[in-house]
């Protein structure tokens, strides 16, 4: 893999007084009363944040939330995140209500040193995904210097992810983005073994490229949630009115086949947590996947697969997690992904998760710290880890 830019690259002590332009990925969940409802990615942040405003640099920090789809839209405001950093930051932090033209531009022409300002959303400019040149150079003319560390939306080929760094000679990736393509290039180079992959989440599709890439440098697969419903199909069991993906029954009994043929154990769900009605459970019980009732859906893995995913994970000197093993966003179905976030804590290897669900998950088990990268990035994770190239990434290596 090659060598990334760093901060230090920037030559630190000279940016007193130079504007910074930061692409962060302050993309998080915002509530209805317009709170930031998990930090984790401001956070994540912070390093690079600190590090630049310390050595003087006016830090001028773009961002997209959500997919506003080219228009200004109040719900999609980067607005309450400015005042969550500016408490997580514990100093002023600006807000400028358009991340182009006069607004920002007289907001970045009053700043000094070491201050901060974010900027609204870019994606209010349809041009951000279409990473038109002439909205990339109105992007660029904001500052002198560029700092990617939007690990997250590295694999979108943006205007403020690549088209701004194609203009600034001056760039590096910032401390984040440096410590997720090492974190997870990790698991891609040699990584102690076993190795073990646990993936849930309620699809297969999105996943198969970074099975694919795995697979080989697996000795451990671990299969929940919705996408082992449709390993569990290709096996020939009747899952009820649980959800699969029928039309990739294929993919999955060739994935399977593999697995064998070169001696990597899949673990699948031995008994499932099945329901009547998801939205208004009357009937919840745990069976096996051959008696799955008609009628009924599967929405958890069930305590003995639990039991058996948990030993396995604290056999792994290496594990990636993505996906939920369960309707984790409606109690109590999301006591498997819980037991889970439990179990990784006593896994003795170096763990990585991705992806806003796992991350939640381990955080509210209270085990984040036990985990030796919690990336910030969930398509990218899965991206990276297909083997793809990173445009966010490969735009911020050495030499280019
Ligand atoms: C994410 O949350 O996955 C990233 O911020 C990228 O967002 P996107 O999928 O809308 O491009
Ligand atoms: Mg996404």
């Amino acid at each position: 893999m090659a060598d990334l830019l760093t901060l230090d690259d920037l030559d630190l002590a000279s940016l007193s007084g130079t504007r910074v332009f930061v692409r962060v990925d302050f993309n998080v969940p915002i509530s209805d009363d317009h709170r930031v409802m998990d930090a984790t990615r401001l956070e994540e942040a912070l390093p690079t944040i600190r590090e630049l405003a310390g050595a003087g640099a006016i830090v001028i920090l773009a961002s997209h939330l959500g997919r506003p789809k080219g228009k200004r839209d109040a719900l999609y405001s980067l607005r309450p995140v400015a005042a969550e950093l500016d408490r997580l930051l514990g100093k002023g932090v600006r807000f400028a209500g358009d991340c182009v033209g006069e607004e920002a531009e007289a907001v970045i022409r009053e700043m000094g040193p070491g201050e901060v300002v974010l900027l609204e959303n870019l994606r209010f400019h349809a041009a951000e995904e279409k990473n038109e040149p002439a909205f990339a150079e109105q992007l660029a003319a904001l500052a002198e210097a560029y700092a990617g560390d939007a690990f997250g939306a590295a694999h979108r080929a943006h205007a403020s992810v690549v088209g701004v760094p194609e203009r600034l000679p001056r760039k590096a990736a910032g401390r984040l983005m440096a410590r997720e393509v090492e974190a997870l290039g990790r698991l891609l180079g040699e990584p102690e073994r076993p190795f073990a992959a646990l993936l849930g989440g309620a699809k297969i599709e999105g996943k198969i490229d970074t099975l694919e890439n795995l697979l080989p440098r697996l000795d451990l697969l671990l299969l929940g949630g919705g996408m082992a419903n449709t390993f569990l199909a290709a096996l020939g069991f009747d899952l009820g009115a649980s959800l699969f993906e029928p039309d990739r029954l294929d993919v999955a009994r060739d994935i399977l086949a593999r697995a064998r043929a070169r001696g990597t154990e899949v673990l699948l769900p031995r008994d499932l947590v099945v329901t009547d009605d998801l939205e208004n459970p009357q009937r919840t019980i745990t069976v096996a996947p051959e008696r799955v009732p008609a009628g009924m859906k599967a929405v958890d893995v069930g305590a003995e697969t639990r039991k058996a995913f948990a030993a396995a994970v604290g056999r792994a000197r290496t594990l990636f997690w993505n996906g939920p093993l369960g309707v984790f966003e409606k109690p109590p179905f999301d006591a498997g992904t819980r037991e889970m976030a439990q179990a990784l804590a006593a896994c003795p290897g170096f763990s990585v998760i991705g992806g806003g669900e796992t991350v939640a998950a381990v955080k509210q088990a209270g085990v984040a710290d036990k985990i030796g990268h919690v990336s910030t990035g969930g398509g990218a994770s899965l991206e990276f880890l297909a083997g793809r190239t990173l445009p966010g990434v490969a735009v911020l290596e050495k030499g280019r």
